[in-house]
Order: C-alpha cells, then sequence, then structure tokens
C-alpha cells in the first residue's frame, strides 16, 4: 500500500472513532496548496540537469505549515503529499502551534557535488520563496538533507524577504540553529521509548535493540540508547547491516561510519544480510530509515515485542494487523519521532524572540513535550478503546478539526 493511502487509511479510521462530520472530514484530508516547481542547474561539467522538487502544504489550522525537506530519488507527489499530511497530525499531538507540510527534490544527492547540491538548494528555494516563511511555511531538513541546506535555504530567502533565520529550522547554531537540535529526533526517540518501557514495567536497561538506518535519527538514538544502558544488538544503513549479540560498541561504529561513509566493514561485529535485520532477535526494533519497510511479507517474521517507529510510517496497515493480533506494542512515528519537530518549535521561538536557550534547557523543555504527549496518546486510547497507533490520530486529529471549526473553515 502506498504511503498515502496508508496514511488516509488511518486518517479515516481516526475519523470514525470521533465520529467526525462527512465534510469536516474531506475538509481535513485535502492539502491547503500542492507546489511542482522544475529546478533546472548547471553541473560541473557544463551540462544543465533537471529536477522536480515538490512542496505540499497540508494544514494551518493551528499554525504555520512545518516539514522537511527529502532530496531522495524516490520523492514523488503522492508520498510528499503523506508525509504532509503526517506532520499536520504530529505537530497536533506534539500540542505545538503549527500545521503540517512536506517538501523534497527527485534526485540522489550522493551523485550530486556540493556546489550542485548547493546550486539545486537555491534554485528550488528562488522557485517557492514566495509561499514560504516565518507566519507561512517553516522548512527542516529531513532524508537526505542537513543543517547545511538549511543554511543555503536561508541566504536564499534572505536576498528576497531580508534577514530571516525563523524562516527555516535544523540550521547550524552559527547561523541561529539550536542547541540540541541535531539529536533531538533521537532524543525524543529514547524519551518515548522510556515512557512506553516504563508503562509496561521495563526500563531501556537490559533491552536488546535493533535500529535500521545510521543516519542522524538512527546514530543518536543508537548513542543515547546505548548510554542509557540498553544493548544494540544489530544495525543497518544503505551500505550493509551488523549484528554482535553482546551489544555493539556504538561510540566505535559511529566513528567508523563517519570515516567510511556507512557502517559496512566495521570490525566490531558480523556482516548480517540487510534483508534480514528486521526480523533479528530482540526485545525493541527501532526503523530509522524508510518508509513501508514492515509490511505483510516480514511482519509474521518479526520477533520484537516493540517497535518504535522513527522513520516515518514505516509500517504498512497490513503489518499493523498482523503484528497487532501478535500482540506487538507499536509507538507510531506521528508520537516517536516527534522530538525534531519539537526542539524546530523551539528554534523558531528563539530565533523569534531573538535569545538562545542553553542546551540543557532545550532537553529538559522536549522530555516534558514528550512525557505530556504521551499520557495525551494513553488517554485517547482509553477513551476510543484503540491501539496507540489510533490513540495518536484520534489526539492530532481531533485538535487539527477542533481548531478548524474555530476558525469557522468548515465546508
Ligand atoms: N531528521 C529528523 O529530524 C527526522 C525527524 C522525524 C522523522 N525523520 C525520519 O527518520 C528517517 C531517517 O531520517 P534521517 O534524518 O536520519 O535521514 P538520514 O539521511 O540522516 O539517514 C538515513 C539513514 O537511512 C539509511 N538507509 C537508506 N536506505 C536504507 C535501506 N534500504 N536500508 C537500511 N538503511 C537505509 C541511510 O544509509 C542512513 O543511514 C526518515 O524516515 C525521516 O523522515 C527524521
Amino acid at each position: 500500500m502506498n504511503a498515502l493511502a496508508a496514511t488516509s487509511r488511518n486518517f479515516k479510521q481516526a475519523a470514525k472513532l470521533l465520529g467526525l462530520d462527512a465534510k469536516l472530514e474531506r475538509s481535513l484530508l485535502i492539502p491547503f496548496r500542492e507546489i511542482k516547481v522544475e529546478c533546472t542547474i548547471p553541473k560541473d561539467d557544463g551540462s544543465l540537469a533537471s529536477f522536480v522538487g515538490f512542496r505540499v502544504q497540508h494544514d494551518n489550522a493551528r499554525g504555520p505549515m512545518k516539514g522537511g525537506i527529502r532530496y531522495h530519488p524516490e520523492v514523488d507527489p503522492d508520498e510528499v503529499n503523506a508525509l504532509a499530511q503526517l506532520m499536520t497530525w504530529k505537530t497536533a499531538v506534539a500540542n505545538i502551534p503549527y500545521g503540517g507540510a512536506k517538501g523534497g527534490i527527485g534526485c540522489d544527492p550522493g551523485d550530486l557535488s556540493i556546489s550542485e547540491l548547493e546550486r539545486l538548494t537555491r534554485v528550488f528555494t528562488q522557485k517557492i520563496h514566495d509561499l514560504i516563511g516565518i507566519h507561512a511555511d517553516v522548512p527542516a531538513p529531513d532524508m537526505g538533507t542537513n543543517p547545511q541546506t538549511m543554511a543555503w535555504m536561508l541566504d536564499e530567502y534572505s536576498k528576497f524577504h531580508g534577514y530571516s533565520p525563523a524562516v527555516v529550522t535544523g540550521k547550524p547554531v552559527d547561523l541561529g540553529g539550536s542547541l540540541g537540535r541535531d539529536a533531538a529526533t533521537g532524543r525524543g526517540v529514547l524519551f518515548a521509548t522510556e515512557a512506553l518501557l516504563q508503562e509496561c514495567g521495563k526500563s531501556i536497561s537490559g533491552q536488546r535493540f535493533v535500529i535500521q538506518g545510521f543516519g542522524n535519527v538512527g546514530s543518536w538514538a543508537a548513542h543515547l540508547i546505548n548510554e542509557a544502558g540498553g544493548k544494540v544488538v544489530a544495525v543497518s544503513d544503505v551500505t550493509g547491516a551488523i549484528k554482535n549479540r553482546n551489544g555493539l560498541d556504538i561510540k566505535e561504529l559511529l566513528k567508523h561510519s563517519v570515516g567510511n561513509r556507512g557502517i559496512k566493514g566495521f570490525r566490531g561485529g558480523d556482516a548480517l544480510d540487510p534483508n534480514s535485520l528486521l526480523t533479528e532477535d530482540c526485545d525493541v526494533l527501532i526503523p530509522a530509515a524508510l518508509g513501508g519497510v514492515i509490511n505483510r511479507e516480514n511482519a509474521n517474521h518479526i520477533k520484537a515485542k516493540f517497535i518504535i517507529e522513527a522513520a516515518n510510517h514505516p509500517t504498512d496497515p497490513e503489518a499493523d494487523e498482523i503484528l497487532s493480533k501478535k500482540g506487538v506494542l507499536i509507538l507510531p512515528d506521528i508520537f516517536a519521532n516527534s522530538g525534531g519537530v519539537t526542539v524546530s518549535y523551539f528554534e523558531w521561538v528563539q530565533n523569534i524572540q531573538g535569545f538562545m536557550w542553553d542546551e540543557e534547557k532545550v532537553n529538559n523543555e522536549l522530555k516534558t513535550y514528550m512525557t505530556k504527549g504521551f499520557k495525551d496518546v494513553k488517554e485517547m486510547c482509553k477513551t476510543h478503546d484503540c491501539d496507540l497507533r489510533m490513540g495518536a490520530f484520534t489526539l492530532g486529529v481531533n485538535r487539527v478539526a477542533r481548531a478548524t471549526l474555530l476558525r469557522g473553515w468548515e465546508a
């Protein structure tokens, strides 16, 4: 099932549980605006190359739209649409004053030089600068983009609109980025995991973790879980997979991965078939790479008791059903990976105030938001007698529906 169909199906199930009126349901689902632009750049060899860029602005009932920019060969309109919708429910679950958006460029960033990436980012920003803004739509990094990408976007946007650090988040700290933003999604995953395990009378310490993806989110999650006493027994990235039953040395793996642009060749474990990573024996599975990786083909073979969705929409609805019958508890993406957008919100607040917080304040505030978010999700599970995914969806959709009705926007 594609990402848009899966996300819309979860939304509709939540709308049914909430008893939403059909017209309101329809208006919540339809995006506010969909943008598609052609971005042509000169390559380093002098030839021209053309890429398609997207920005879907899904909803702004609760505040400016917010969401990442992804550079990946598989970026397509349906996926961006689904991810924008997920952002609307995610910012509402986190209870931060934003709506949802997502963007991306269909390209392989690994095939482009730094100067080609800079030109592509600047052309994309030129094409959308009138439609984003501090109080309209605030982009951030996502897969294939990073603080440097945000620095180029900020610089290009400022040529048209003047100094505007709050127009993007996830910036380098030297340009107004927040301390703690780099680690925020991984740290949020840690806090979310702690909350769920605590609810089940367990703690991170002593649990065995498997993590798919060793980029920003996966590597920070691995590092922080390891520090909290968890044993990371297997990890994969686009270069390969590695396992060690006694626990991988995450500090050494991080060093290796930075030096070798991936985990392949790490000597502190045994190489593993990346296709079998998700079904490795463990207590907690953390998908932190791509969408749709847990599906009806592998769900029956998953051995973890808990799945923490650090990636966006890693689990197909069909897999959800299979796993739920097996008694696996899934902490859904719209809560589990909301630490990133929450600290992005802190960054935006700091930029608007012109006042920088120290890292301890950022991390403490993040913990407060994640702990409250888990309590709110659980409350909805009780009210609607549903699983954690529907608890999170009903929480987010209900908050957006209330804002929509209060504004008088219902059709
Ligand atoms: N960065 C954030 O703040 C943030 C916030 C919320 C959600 N997310 C989601 O988390 C996921 C990861 O984002 P990121 O920022 O860490 O991206 P990233 O580009 O930093 O890292 C992605 C990682 O996934 C790996 N990967 C790619 N294809 C793979 C495959 N087929 N098998 C195994 N690993 C593979 C890459 O090698 C890399 O290690 C995405 O779904 C993203 O939407 C990110």
